[in-house]
């Protein structure tokens, strides 16, 4: 059976789409039959894997509309993994899910029929927390936290980790969180050190291994493939291998590191961060 698992945070620009198709193509060279879902009406995913929405025959629109079946809307991507595409009609399609029945396991069910072809299924989300999220979270036997280590940038993790418990008590007793994944990470930046300190402190889940900042990961979905395909030996892609191979120990010995929802503790933000001071190093 396929491990399906929700990548989501509500916050734009964390590196959602990047880490599940930068997952995705290591899993895929490690030998595993890796599924892909968009879930984002803007279609990132979908893009940066060299698809253009606007001439697909059918997306998760489709699916979610109850028209098709998941394995009508599947395309095969140039790095081995299938994809289902999403395309600008998926803000309709959530929108008339909205009075439906069981309206929060509409992608649960849609995978039920691919769960046996597949080892691994990733959900890229919306930067949102609504009803497509839900049903992520709902089909999902595990969900990643992308977060950048930035001030102000990991407010939201705790509203999203609140959901996660909620969804765990009431729609999917299996979710897990397998942990928050630190991006853009510049272990030089004395600001990103004391927020990754503090994003260890202060919620009660695993703090999985940085992705380190990398130009590298803006240029490879401007010819439609990842990191994993154009630099492999880089600092970014070793660091998504260690991550998928992290993954693939912990199923093989039973998933004890994932940790179940627990509603984050209320804390200040930590005294030790601080906004960066002017002129510290922060690019790369
Ligand atoms: N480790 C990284 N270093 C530098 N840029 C990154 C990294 N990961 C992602 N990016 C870039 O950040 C932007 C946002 O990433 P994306 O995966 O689209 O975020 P999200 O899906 O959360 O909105 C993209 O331009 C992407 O290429
Ligand atoms: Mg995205």
């Amino acid at each position: 059976m396929g491990r399906v698992i929700a990548v989501a945070n509500q916050k734009g620009g964390v590196a959602k789409t990047t880490s599940v198709a930068s997952l995705g193509a290591a899993f895929v060279l490690r030998g595993l039959r890796v599924l892909l879902v968009d879930l984002d009406p803007q279609s990132s995913l979908t893009f940066s894997l060299g698809i253009d929405p606007d001439v697909v025959e059918y997306s998760i629109s489709d699916v979610v509309r109850g028209e098709v079946d998941l394995t009508t809307a599947r395309l095969r991507t140039s790095e081995g993994m299938d994809l289902i595409p999403s395309t600008i009609d998926l803000l309709a399609a959530e929108a008339m899910l909205l009075p439906a029945p069981q309206r929060e396991f509409v992608v649960r069910r849609g995978l039920e029929e691919v769960l046996s072809t597949y080892d691994v299924i990733l959900l890229d989300c919306s930067p949102s927390l609504g009803l497509l999220t839900l049903n992520a979270l709902a089909a999902a036997d595990e969900v990643i936290v992308p977060l950048q280590c930035e001030m102000l940038s990991h407010r939201g993790v705790g509203q999203l980790l609140d959901t996660v418990a909620d969804v765990h008590r009431l729609l999917n007793p299996r979710l897990r969180v397998r942990g928050l994944l630190p991006t853009m990470y510049d272990k030089r930046s004395v600001h990103a050190r004391a927020v990754l300190g503090d994003v260890k402190r202060r919620y009660r889940v695993p703090v999985l291994n940085p992705i380190p900042r990398s130009v590298k990961f803006a240029e490879a979905p401007s010819v439609g493939t990842t990191i994993i395909a154009t630099s492999p030996s880089s600092s970014g892609a070793r660091a998504y291998f260690r991550i998928a191979d992290g993954l693939l120990r912990a199923w093989r010995f039973g998933g004890r590191k994932a940790a179940p929802p627990a509603a984050p503790r209320p804390t200040r933000m930590a005294p030790s961060v601080r906004p960066p001071a002017p002129g510290e190093a922060d690019a790369m």
